[in-house]
């Protein structure tokens, strides 16, 4: 250990002050003075864009087929459902990548789709179109009453629509990973009686639930 070893670390401490002498201690405080450094700038980072929360709406659905089997319990579903999602925020630009839908009735998944990745520029409100059809089993005699119960009730069924996606954040040319986004549709939609040429019902705009997690 000669001066030279202090005065090198007396420079790299330098503006955090070197409070105890020799390396270790000199190292802990650089360590320490990055942290602090790094956390003021991500609060400073934080307070100038201050990121706001995605806003997800349903604007428009169509529920053109959604038929239970009786004895199989078969659920043969055709729904197109129609969202605005906005990013009210004035700095950061969101790439939504790894998209994926699921439709849910009475707790249960029975519809699933994976919509294109998108970009979505700053202030701006962006359709995301959904469409899921097919065919899928309900379990459980509860559900299927349930079922019942609403075909009988004016044919208005109970839907939770969940989305999921990965985000990236883009400031300025600053590319972060962003957090998972959780989007959830509790929908309620009046089927459509398709063979008759009934056009589709009146739809309700309804807010969805977004979280980050
Ligand atoms: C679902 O409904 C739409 C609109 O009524 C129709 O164009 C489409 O062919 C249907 N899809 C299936 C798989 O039945």
């Amino acid at each position: 250990m000669g001066s030279k070893t202090s005065t090198v670390s007396s420079v790299l401490c330098c503006p955090c002050r070197c409070l105890f002498c020799g390396v270790l201690s000199c190292l802990f405080s650089v360590l320490t003075c990055i942290f602090v450094v790094a956390g003021l700038v991500a609060l400073v980072l934080y307070l100038l864009f201050r990121p706001h929360i995605i806003r997800v709406s349903a604007v428009s659905a169509d529920l053109s087929d959604f038929t239970l089997t009786p004895q199989t319990w078969i659920l043969r579903y055709n729904l197109s459902l129609g969202l605005q999602v906005r990013n009210p925020n004035k700095h950061i630009a969101l790439h939504y990548h790894g998209v994926v839908a699921q439709a849910h009735y009475e707790g249960q998944q029975f519809g699933h789709t994976a919509p294109p990745d998108f970009f979505q520029d700053t202030g701006v409100t962006s359709p995301l179109d959904l469409a899921f059809a097919g065919e899928s089993p309900i379990v459980g005699g509860i559900a299927a009453a349930g079922f019942r119960r609403e075909a009988a009730e004016g044919a208005i069924f109970s839907v939770d629509v969940k989305i999921s996606s990965h985000m990236k954040l883009k400031v300025w040319v600053l590319r972060v990973l962003g957090p998972k986004t959780k989007i959830d549709c509790p929908l309620r939609l009046q089927r459509r009686d398709a063979a008759h040429g009934q056009r589709p019902p009146e739809f309700k705009q309804t807010e969805c639930r977004v979280t980050f997690f």
